[in-house]
């Protein structure tokens, strides 16, 4: 009997035994008396021919696009002159359809379709081979991530993401009806991971964050992964590191995962080099103002000391630099309420975004107020009522450490990684303003 494999497993060294191989037409071309299958199941692709009987018109129209099809056949090797993903081509002696296809794919998506028409009809887009590839190395990256955590002693922590407080400020707050009460979709898990911080030490989640941004740009979601990692005894030097240190430690793990895969997808892949450069806000203000950034670009008006730089400027800014910057220390006003003042000038805060040319913030990170006065300070300027936050305060009145933490946007880090334009292209199905399906 035939055994039954999976695309992966096939190679020139089995070539000339009989497989059972079952997946989707990705691609047919028939003629009268053969026909040319790729084959796809989801592991590889695979180069199968028919002919004969086999493709007797009672029953070729059944090999369509994106049918399900079981074959059985013969490995061999192909002509010294021909392609083949896998190194062997398939001679099938049997086929049987599993799943009819009446995909009219020119109907639905052609090259005319825009943005919104591919959307609807992402289900199927995610079937294409450059789509199937940054799903699968989404996945990889989730892996490396994790594999570093814990390869580095850090627990993970599994978060609720219903919740009645907010952390990065309230303008982007999904609300909802919480069996009567109002309660909201989280914007980060930060403020749980703190307390696990006594609990576990290093610790780390990845988790659905929300955020009803209004605009529209092309690294804003309503919904994404977040990576984010809270560490007790740290300095803001050792945060800065960390980071660092995750993103490099896992843009090589994923190399030496699926090099093949990654390269496919972007050719221009690479492990950036270390120290990141370290640039301070006060410094990004004078840079923006000496290289002719503009908080206005119709009036020539300046960025000030105190404005928050806008996408726009922080990313002309990052592609002139054209390698990371860790931007730091910003002031207290421009970032949320929690962060921690910098020992020098305690207008500044010990915080930081990392910046990627192309992209632009990909982690914001920051040390914590550690101190139950200046965290009941913050709360008040914050207009925050206390109450709601009692399990956060507690944290500063049953002993209290230094500590900092960051947040990683996922969609973020792999439009850089894998150089891609657009955020929506390596999610799964992209939630932003005007869409929720499918
Ligand atoms: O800078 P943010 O808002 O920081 C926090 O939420 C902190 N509480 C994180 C922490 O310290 N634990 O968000 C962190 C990262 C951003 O750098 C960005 O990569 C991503 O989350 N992010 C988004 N990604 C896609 N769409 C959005 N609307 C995003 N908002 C934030
Ligand atoms: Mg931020």
């Amino acid at each position: 009997a035939a055994k039954f494999l999976k695309i992966r497993d096939i190679s020139p060294a089995i070539a000339n035994t009989r497989v059972h191989i079952k997946g989707w037409i990705h691609h047919v071309r028939s003629q009268r008396k053969i026909a040319f299958i790729e084959l796809r199941d989801g592991t590889g692709f695979l180069q199968c021919v028919l002919q004969g009987d086999l493709v007797h018109p009672s029953i070729v129209d059944d090999l369509k696009r994106e049918a399900t099809v079981s074959l059985i056949g013969t490995l061999t090797l192909p002509p010294a002159d021909k392609h083949c993903p896998q190194g062997v081509e398939l001679q099938v002696d049997y086929w049987k359809l599993i799943g009819a296809s009446h995909l009219d794919l020119e109907g639905i998506i052609n090259i005319d379709s825009n943005v919104d028409q591919m959307l609807d009809q992402r289900h199927i887009v995610l079937r294409g081979s450059r789509a199937s590839s940054i799903m699968k190395l989404r996945s990889i990256t989730m892996k490396a991530f994790r594999d570093h955590y814990f390869e580095n002693g850090y627990y993970e922590v599994s978060p609720p993401t219903l919740v009645n407080t907010f952390c990065e400020g309230g303008s982007e707050l999904f609300t909802l009806d919480y069996f009567g009460q109002p309660a909201y979709l989280t914007q980060s898990s930060q403020l749980y991971l703190e307390t696990m911080i006594p609990v576990a030490g290093d610790v780390f989640c990845m988790a659905q964050s929300y955020r009803a941004e209004l605009s529209k740009t092309r690294r804003h979601l309503a919904e994404f992964t977040h990576l984010e990692a809270e560490c007790p005894f740290i300095t803001f030097e050792d945060l800065l590191d960390r980071i660092e240190y995750l993103v490099c430690d896992v843009a090589e793990r994923i190399f030496k995962i699926d090099k093949d895969l990654l390269l496919s997808v972007n050719p221009n892949a690479k492990v950036p080099k270390r120290p990141f450069k370290r640039m301070d806000y006060a410094d990004g203000i004078k840079y923006v103002r000496e290289h002719n950034i503009y908080k206005d670009e119709a009036t020539k008006t300046h960025f000030e000391f105190g404005d928050d730089i806008p996408e726009a400027a922080e990313r002309k800014m990052n592609d002139q630099i054209g390698e990371p910057i860790f931007f730091c220390r910003f002031p207290a006003e421009m970032k949320a309420f929690y962060m921690a003042r910098c020992p020098e000038d305690n207008t500044l805060t010990e915080s930081t975004d990392l910046l990627m040319p192309g992209v632009g913030e990909i982690v914001g990170g920051s040390m914590r107020i550690s101190d139950y006065t200046q965290l009941m300070d913050a709360y008040k300027k914050e207009g925050l009522d206390p109450s709601q936050y009692y399990w956060f305060t507690d944290q500063r009145k049953y002993g209290t450490t230094p500590h900092g933490g960051y947040g990683l946007g996922v969609e973020r880090f792999l439009t850089w990684f894998l150089g891609e334009e657009h955020i929506r292209n390596v999610c799964l199905y992209p939630r932003y303003r005007e869409r929720c399906q499918p």
